[in-house]
């Protein structure tokens, strides 16, 4: 098992380059599928999440090729519409191929999306959506099968403004037959970049953003070039590492404006972050303040930012409060910091984090993506060496992390 070793105390210094969004990405592949011709995303983060989503095109019959951070997609052939139950069972997201293979062949039939770690993840919205317009769903074996002979626009509310369930809908509506209006739709930067790309292609979509989305139908669309908007979770999780460890740092390939939720919540606290246009730069500082943080959907405070978060909380003067409102289980670092000496008690979807003058480095589990980085964020800062396993989690949502961390004087590797 490969483990991320960490030694606390060192001080960061110099310039992060920010890599393109996982949370963007893994949709814009999806909608790639739509034209029957080749399209380039460019800035693609090379990720495992990348790599998953890569295998179960290519097993749909779409060819995809990945050079110098450019991902060839060529979708002229579009050859089956059974998605690979391994390749779904390792990464939810994969489910975003069902609004293309909908939109494009009128029918799919991929895997139950496995929950995980962090929640039950359902796809009840997406299934709503695909039936508003026409799709008829059955579910068997673990496996979803959906059948449509034309997509007809609709008008569709979320309950809740889930961010994949907007997308898939987003993706199957641009080939429908009229227009599809999703109301309480996901406001992410992300489904932003998604509008983009399909309007690009020819598409129509008005008011991503918003939580209304007006998609007009088109009978095909067309190969584009995209690039893929920074990444915001990763560009918070090395902000932190900065403030944690005393450091002045520089963040290049950033959208501060994606970044405010955070960076307001960080200055609350006490860092010191100035918005150089194209470049962040974080200044030096001791101690922090405690503050309240509440996860809430874009432009709320992200959820893929509160175990980073917390880990840097662990270290602030005084007692903080975060409160989880997306998913029903993301406290898994909760015990991983308190083995580090955190003092943290959890009260329903409620933490209670006293600061601490120093946590003590020891081993630890990446419980989940973001929990993993919480460790190295603590692991940073801690006194001595910090061993973090299950660092696969790691590597599916940050590009290279060692050898940027490496880069600016982290004392970090892997072995
Ligand atoms: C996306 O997941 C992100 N993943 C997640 O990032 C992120 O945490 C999440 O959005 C919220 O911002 C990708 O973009 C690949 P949701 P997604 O649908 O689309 C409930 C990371 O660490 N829900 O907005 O799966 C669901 O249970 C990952 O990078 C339904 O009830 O998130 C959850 O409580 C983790 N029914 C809430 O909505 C549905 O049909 C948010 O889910 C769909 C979702």
């Amino acid at each position: 098992m490969k483990h991320i070793i960490v030694e606390g105390g060192h001080k960061l210094a110099g310039t992060i380059h920010v890599s393109g969004a996982k949370n963007a990405v893994l949709p814009l592949i999806a909608a790639a599928m739509l034209p029957a011709g080749v399209s380039y995303i460019e800035e693609t983060p090379w990720l495992t999440d990348v790599e998953n989503m890569c295998e179960v095109l290519d097993y749909l019959g779409v060819s995809t090729e990945y050079k110098d951070g450019t991902l060839r997609i060529d979708a002229t052939e579009l050859a089956d519409s059974n998605a690979p139950f391994e390749a779904v069972q390792k990464m939810r997201a994969s489910f975003l191929v069902m609004g293309p293979l909908l939109a494009r062949l009128g029918r799919a039939r991929i895997p139950l999306p496995g929950g995980c770690a962090i929640g039950a993840r359902p796809i009840d919205l997406h299934l709503k959506g695909f039936e508003a317009m026409g799709a008829g769903i059955t579910i068997s074996d673990n496996y979803i099968e959906a059948r449509v002979n034309t997509l007809h626009g609709a008008r569709i509310y979320l309950d809740f403004p889930s961010v994949g369930a907007t997308e898939n809908i987003m993706m199957a509506a641009a080939l429908a037959e009229g227009n599809t209006v999703i109301e309480n739709a996901a406001k992410e930067p992300e489904i932003v970049d998604l509008a983009n790309l399909l309007n690009a292609m020819g598409g129509k979509v008005r008011g991503a953003g918003t939580d209304v989305v007006r998609i007009s139908g088109v009978p095909e669309l067309h190969p584009a070039v995209h690039t893929v908007i920074p990444d915001r979770i990763e560009a918070g999780s090395f902000m932190l590492m900065a403030a944690v460890t005393g450091s002045e740092l520089f963040l290049e390939n950033v959208i501060t404006s994606h970044l405010q939720p955070i960076m307001a919540k960080m200055q609350d606290a006490g860092v010191r972050i100035i918005d150089e246009i194209d470049r962040l730069h974080i200044l030096p500082a001791d101690r922090f303040d405690p503050v309240e943080i509440k996860t809430m959907p874009y432009p709320g405070f992200p959820t893929d930012m509160q175990a980073q978060f917390m880990a840097f909380l662990t270290l602030a003067n005084g007692t903080s409060t975060v409160t989880e409102t997306v998913f029903e289980n993301r406290f898994m670092h909760v015990p991983e910091l308190c083995r580090m000496g955190a003092q943290i008690s959890v009260h329903g979807n409620t933490a209670i984090v006293n600061g601490v003058p120093k946590l003590k480095g020891t081993c630890v589990e990446a419980t989940d993506l973001r929990a993993g980085a919480a460790m190295i964020v603590a692991g940073l800062a801690a006194e001595g060496r910090t061993v973090i396993g299950q660092v696969d989690h790691i590597y599916r949502g940050y590009e290279d992390i060692i050898g940027k961390l490496r880069a600016v004087g982290a004392h970090i590797y892997e072995e």
